[in-house]
């Protein structure tokens, strides 16, 4: 049997976990196939694209810094793709033309807004801290659940404003006044890399938040980031993007291989088994 291979491109990806995951499920679900991480340079994605053209690689995932970089390279654009400019997955169809879609949308959905059971939902106000290539994803699963109120802050200003030209009703905060925005924020979400490989976090205290806070980390390694540690103790109800990385791994695997694996506990433990803490 052929192998089919898959990989992920950015850089860095010394911590992705996605080779863990789908090659978990190849094994799981009787699948010949490999996945690998394929670190690149700017200038070699359109080589790497290549490969899918001419089915060297059957598909892969994009991460950072790549998510809107590689759209120049690929025949369309799809689904949530569209809707973000942001691709993660790429995969060839039956007429031979390569596709980006986008996952992380229904990661997001999945495996963090659809657990909030709070009603009236609509009307909570959310704070997105950072603008790098997952914000857009972030703020269109978002305005599904007609999630409007967003406020989006990043240090570099720029990149805040790029997105609000993409959904104008997001509102920018001044990176230097966070702290004072969160005041009556009812959803802090992070979407920035600080907290990854544990080292680092937010300057600011966010002393004064709301009783019923609750705090998304999208990072997943370390489980626990020293900002979820922090919100917890300040009473928070806290989520790490473990869940949001499944559930956009399951549709990934889903687009190539036409197979749903399961988030179940082995899953679970399999990845766990691998985070730090
Ligand atoms: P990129 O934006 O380069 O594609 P990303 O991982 O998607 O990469 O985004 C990283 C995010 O973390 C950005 O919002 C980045 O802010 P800048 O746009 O100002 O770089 C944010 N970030 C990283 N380190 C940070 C720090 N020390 N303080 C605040 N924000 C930080």
């Amino acid at each position: 049997m052929i192998e089919k291979k898959f990989g992920i491109i950015g850089k860095p990806l010394s911590h992705s976990l996605s080779p863990l995951l789908h090659n978990f499920w190849f094994k799981k679900y009787n699948v010949s196939g490999h996945y690998s991480l394929i670190e690149i340079e700017p200038h070699e994605i359109e080589e790497a694209i290549k490969k899918i053209r001419n089915n060297e690689l059957l598909g892969v995932n994009v991460t950072v810094p790549y998510k809107q970089a590689v759209i120049p390279f690929l025949d369309l654009i799809i689904d949530d793709a569209k809707e973000t400019s942001s691709v993660n997955t790429i995969s060839k169809n039956k007429d031979g033309k390569v596709v980006g879609n986008n996952t992380d949308v229904y990661g997001l959905e999945q495996g963090f807004i659809n657990k909030l059971n709070n009603q009236n939902l609509d009307q909570n106000k959310v704070l997105i801290l950072g603008a790098g290539g997952v914000a857009p994803s972030v703020i269109y699963a978002l305005s599904k659940k007609k999630i409007t109120q967003i406020s989006i802050s990043n240090r570099t200003a720029k990149k805040a404003e790029d997105i609000k030209k993409k959904f104008p009703y997001v509102e920018i905060v001044d990176w230097k006044n966070i702290e004072e925005a969160a005041e009556n924020i009812d959803i802090i979400i992070n979407a920035t890399s600080l907290g990854l490989e544990s080292l680092n976090s937010f300057e600011q205290k966010f002393e004064r938040i709301k009783s019923n806070l609750i705090y998304y980390d999208i990072i997943y390694n370390p489980e626990e980031t020293i900002m979820i540690k922090n919100f917890k103790r300040k009473g928070a109800k806290t989520f790490n993007g473990l869940e949001m990385f499944m559930y956009q791994g399951q549709k990934s695997f889903f687009i190539w291989n036409r197979i749903k694996p399961d988030i179940d506990d082995e899953a679970k433990q399999t990845i766990a088994a691998k985070l730090k803490w």
